[in-house]
């Protein structure tokens, strides 16, 4: 009988990877995804730690596998990725009846740790060191990039993948603990990237999208000093045969570089869509943040992406409540935020990380109240400029990216694409500037680029009518079938930014 594995992942995109490889890696170990944790012989939990709300959901799903763990010791239960990190032996105080406690870097050891669990009935921990245990080069290698070999199958859909461009983060912004769970900002090399995009493509893959913590400082130094950044890396991979769309997520306002504007610009598979969080609207907060720019360096960053780039969708992030924002801070968020045009903003209500500077030095001193208004207020003012983003966009004819069934007919349907040759379906999928569309099709549209022209548009979506693929030139309804879709991959597909 094959051995079972069930995973839960929270977080960013960049955890959503990391799901889809470990279950990759346990797959050739012939394991087998269950849906229901009480089912499986591995329990793993893919962990966020950047808000404290990540981190209570995960210990109390842990809590409620007390009692089944204690019935099934022979059962393995797992802990991954940044609480892991964090939370270090501190996982097995609270939740001692956990196996495994594997951080961001160490990845790759998770089939060798379970085998161990299994053969020694003893807890395993695989951590990468402190960022102030060691020197750099130490800690740099502590953390490794997890890039075992892909399994098509696993995606959350078969013609779109994440592809991790680096690992880490070197800006240390003071609310925020990535720097220390994913430790040293590092590049990968240029040539494993264009590898396994190629090897994506060559699977079917139509879209991927570049992942970094802060993935326009990119940049990759050969020994004999040469150095590639993130234009020459989308001017390398462009061109692989048969992908089509290449996107790159999160990027930081000061590494906003015209070379990569220009590449976004010139190269016509890179879509014109760029996240740039700002955080905040407001000089003193972005100080005490140390985000390192102020909100008229931000401004000004916006206007030449918007020239270089002409037509470009930008998004950001926003916290709001962070330690001294008053009033009138708050507003001049909200000024931002009125004024900039953001395709759509991610809003954080604050949240302390224990070991970051900003816990170390500031108070928490805005009440949850004034968080959740201000959240609510900022989350408001931004669905009045998508939805007049949106309504602009009524009578054009765009190119979308068919990605499935809306979440309306996913809902009526259990969540799974029907298998028949059933009529239209509502389905959904990406402009290139990553707007949300939502159309009538066939099911066979799924994985197909195709020509919506845009009737209706709330501030969270767009409503069209299929015009014709112009790309192949045939009748929409007409095209081939794709051969295989599934959504249920590894994981849910989670639309957070990446952090
Ligand atoms: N509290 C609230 N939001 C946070 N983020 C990062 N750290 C925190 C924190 N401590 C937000 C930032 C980031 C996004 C992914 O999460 O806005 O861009
Ligand atoms: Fe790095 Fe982004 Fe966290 Fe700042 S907010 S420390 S740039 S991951």
């Amino acid at each position: 009988m094959s051995k079972k594995l069930y995973i839960e992942t929270v977080g960013c995109q960049m955890n959503v990877l990391d799901s889809e490889l470990v279950v990759g890696a346990l797959r050739r170990q012939g394991y087998e995804l269950t849906h229901e944790a009480t089912d499986a012989d591995v329990i793993l939990f893919n962990t966020c730690s950047v808000r404290q709300h990540a981190e209570d959901k995960i210990y109390s799903a842990l809590g409620r596998l007390r009692a089944h763990k204690r019935r099934h010791p022979d059962k393995v239960l797992g802990v991954l990725g940044c609480m892991a990190q964090k939370d270090k032996e501190w996982i097995l105080h609270r939740a001692p009846h956990v196996d495994i406690v594997c951080g961001t870097g160490q990845l790759a050891r998770l089939p060798e740790l379970i085998a161990a669990v299994q053969q020694t009935h003893t807890p395993q921990l695989a951590l990468s060191l402190d960022r102030k245990e060691a020197s750099r080069i130490e800690v740099e290698r502590s953390f490794e990039s997890y890039d075992p070999l892909r399994d098509p199958s696993m995606r959350p859909s078969p013609f779109q993948a994440y592809v991790r461009i680096m690992i880490g983060c070197d800006k240390f912004c003071t609310y925020c603990i990535v720097p220390s769970v994913r430790g040293p900002e590092q590049s990968r090399p240029p040539e494993h990237i264009a590898a396994e995009v190629r090897q994506l493509a060559a699977e079917g893959c139509k879209e991927v999208t570049l992942l970094g913590q802060t993935v326009n400082s990119y940049e990759y130094q050969y020994a004999d000093g040469r150095r590639e950044r993130l234009s020459d890396l989308l001017l390398r991979i462009h061109d692989t045969p048969g992908l089509e769309r290449i996107k790159f997520i999160t990027n930081f306002p000061r590494d906003m570089s015209d070379d990569l504007l220009d590449a976004v610009r010139h190269l016509p598979k890179v879509c014109e869509y760029l996240h740039v969080p700002a955080q905040s609207g407001c000089n003193d907060v972005l100080k005490r943040m140390k985000r390192l720019y102020t909100v008229e360096f931000y401004r000004d960053m916006l206007q030449r992406c918007r020239e270089r780039v002409p037509g470009v969708a930008i998004s950001s992030d926003f916290i709001v409540g962070f330690c001294g924002e008053t009033e009138a801070s708050f507003q001049r968020t909200c000024d931002l935020v009125r004024e900039a045009g953001f395709k759509n903003s991610f809003i954080f209500k604050y949240s302390p990380r224990p070991g970051t500077k900003a816990d170390e030095l500031f108070a928490d001193d805005v009440p949850e109240e004034i968080k959740k208004r201000r959240n609510n207020d900022l989350l408001a003012i931004q669905n009045r400029v998508s939805l007049a983003d949106h309504r602009r966009r009524i009578g054009q004819t765009v190119e979308v990216l068919v990605e499935g069934l809306s979440k309306t007919e996913l809902k009526a349907s259990g969540g799974r694409p029907s298998s028949g040759d059933s009529g239209p379906k509502q389905l959904t999928g990406r402009t290139m500037t990553d707007h949300i569309v939502v159309f009538e099709g066939h099911e066979r549209l799924i994985g197909q680029t195709v020509q919506v022209r845009i009737e209706e548009a709330t501030a969270l979506t767009l409503f069209g009518t299929v015009v014709t693929n112009e790309r192949i030139g045939v009748e929409a309804d007409r095209l081939p079938q794709v051969s295989s879709f599934s959504l249920h991959g590894t994981n849910r597909r989670v639309n957070l930014p990446l952090i």
